[in-house]
């Protein structure tokens, strides 16, 4: 069984509910419906799935005790302890994960290093001797997870003056053979399918199926960039059916303070649709060249909304602890599970400190992420590190300068999250505060369109991004240029060929990603509306910039030729075929 829409088995369902659909359609002029597909999708990090085990852990002077210390590429040091502790019987102290550099995770090293390191230490064990395994790329791309492909439909109901009536949208994931994080990508998919838009009615079913295919699981995104694909051209293809400038159509439907989300959601705070709209617009210039045949312009824009740490009750169930410690020689260190992966981790944790502590940065060091040494404060994922575990640093410092006018160094001071008592979500009925706020972004994309060969050239993406507070703007127009770029070969040219389910491209000679020549013109604008729970008012960013580029692509190549594809990857045989059929 390879074909998602025929699958049957199924790993996991959810249904969001708001209001009513079958009144709102009943009210409409227009019922507008239509199909979606996305594409798998490899998270390619610079090295492929790696970890050293040892059969001991060492206890300071070198002496060594029973236990078993991994040392990996990795982004969830406590994920891995965890299934360490499982496989292998072991306590809390005898399991010891340490992260070595780690040159970019994507979700590909948030669950799959786990089971790496279980099989290097059972190795290890076995053995008697340090067990080092490592993939290389043909194995990494063949075995590990990918992006979830999948089909999603959407039936809007709408007003002929474009007022939004109702949503009615069905998901199905592909999971593959078997269940990973796949529940948990699911979720995210349906709490981001409405887009971000206001609409009285909404329905969201989502399931998750089972495939023979290899397992797919977390990337860069989780499922909302496939969700908000398929809500963002839907806006297209309602504003197409209105004769309206979807311009227009997104700004009558944009969630906006005291709107209320698919999940009942009332948003109170930084809510930025129409400011990043606005600033999109700005920085483009209004008209293009024409093009020389056989080459055809287009543009596309797409407005989406990312929300920012765990799901629901998530994060109290992480409970995620960091620790601040002043040194008796005046030096200061953050004790922290949160990794850095190429994102920025380290130097922001360091601004922040430093800034709450009152001293120079050369006085801030972060602690190894050495699970014997620093608190879980949970998993390096779901846009999370900046907001939630930023703040506590910031808390925790800030008390521990308090503390050190009255007290002698050394000290150390720990802090947990807690949940502000604001924030209410009923897992049973996916109602209420799904994320505790949101970042937003409007991407407008640029394409040149080969018409003799379907190509398509992404010439520029200028992404307006509201993240609250950007604590280090040119480490944050990094995440935006790196997560639109894989957004860029996501909609463009990734495409992994299935043949009996297995993937046919397991090489980087054939599964090609943009290079430096392939890439287009990224620009960034930062508009701060900052949240009152973050640091400096600070919210994720890391997976925004990988929900808007493909829309606004897919929108451009029907600016460009006139041809809707509703699909990604629009490889240049897709796009040929569908320009020549019409
Ligand atoms: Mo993830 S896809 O590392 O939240």
């Amino acid at each position: 069984m390879f074909e998602v829409t025929q699958a049957t088995e199924v790993y996991s369902t959810i249904e969001i509910a708001k209001g009513d659909v079958a009144a709102g359609e009943q009210a409409a002029d227009f019922v507008v419906e239509r199909t979606f597909r996305v594409g798998l999708q490899e998270q390619l990090y610079i090295e492929p799935q790696g970890a050293i085990a040892y059969p001991y852990r060492e206890t300071g002077n070198g002496k060594r005790e029973t236990g078993v210390t991994v040392v990996g590429s990795l982004q969830c040091p406590y994920y891995v302890h965890r299934a360490l502790k499982r496989a292998l019987a072991l306590t809390d102290e005898q399991a010891v994960v340490i992260q070595a550099e780690t040159g970019g995770g994507f979700g590909g090293k948030e669950e799959y290093p786990s089971i790496v390191a279980i099989h290097a230490a059972l190795l290890a064990c076995k053995a008697g001797w340090p067990v080092r395994l490592i993939y290389d790329r043909h194995e990494d791309l063949a075995a590990t997870t990918k992006r979830h492909p999948g089909v999603i439909s959407h039936r809007t109901a709408v007003k002929k003056d474009g007022t939004l009536l109702s949503q009615d949208i069905y998901i199905v994931l592909d999971g593959g053979a078997y269940c990973t994080l796949t529940p948990v990508v699911l979720s995210r998919a349906a709490i981001h399918a409405a887009g971000a838009y206001s609409c009285p009615n909404v329905r969201i079913r989502a399931r998750a199926v089972a495939t023979n295919t290899p397992p797919n699981g977390a990337f860069r995104g989780f499922g909302a960039p496939q969700s908000l694909f398929a809500a963002e051209l839907m806006v297209e293809h309602v504003a197409e059916r209105l004769g309206m400038s979807s311009v227009d159509l997104r700004r009558k439907w944009m969630l906006r303070v005291g709107d209320t989300t698919a999940t009942g959601q009332n948003l109170t705070e930084s809510v930025s649709a129409e400011l990043v709209l606005d600033a999109a617009l700005r920085a483009v210039a209004p008209n293009r060249l024409t093009a020389q045949p056989p080459i055809r312009h287009g543009r596309g824009l797409s407005l989406v909304f990312h929300g920012s740490g765990f799901t629901g009750s998530g994060e109290r169930k992480l409970s995620g602890t960091v620790a601040v410690a002043g040194l008796a020689n005046g030096t200061f260190q953050i004790l922290t599970a949160s990794t850095e992966i190429g994102q920025g981790t380290k130097t922001i944790f360091c601004q922040l400190a430093a800034d709450a502590l009152g001293v120079g940065l050369d006085k801030v060091v972060l602690a190894p992420q050495d699970t014997s040494l620093v608190p879980d404060s949970g998993p390096t994922v779901a846009s999370r590190t900046a907001m939630i575990v930023g703040r506590l640093i910031q808390e925790a410092a800030t008390e521990l300068r308090d503390r050190a006018k009255r007290e002698p160094l050394p000290l150390r001071v720990e802090k947990t999250y807690v949940q502000p008592d604001s924030i209410h979500w009923d897992e049973a009925t996916y109602r209420g505060d799904a994320y505790p706020v949101y970042a937003w972004a409007c991407t407008i994309a640029d394409v040149d369109v080969d018409m003799t060969t379907g190509e398509v050239r992404v010439t520029d993406v200028v992404t307006a991004v509201d993240c609250g507070k950007a604590l280090h703007p040119v480490m944050a127009e990094g995440q935006i240029e790196g997560g639109s770029l894989q957004a860029v070969g996501w909609a463009t040219i990734e495409e992994i060929k299935m043949k009996d389910g297995g993937y046919q491209n397991d090489r980087l000679a054939t599964y090609l990603i943009p290079t430096a020549l392939d890439a287009p013109r990224i620009r960034t604008i930062l508009v701060e509306n900052p949240y009152s729970r973050g640091p400096f008012g600070a919210k994720g960013i890391g997976e925004l910039p990988m929900d808007g580029p493909a829309p606004a692509i897919i929108a451009a190549i029907h600016d460009a030729t006139g041809v809707w594809l509703d699909e990604v990857p629009a490889t240049p045989e897709k796009v040929l075929a569908a320009c020549t059929s019409r």
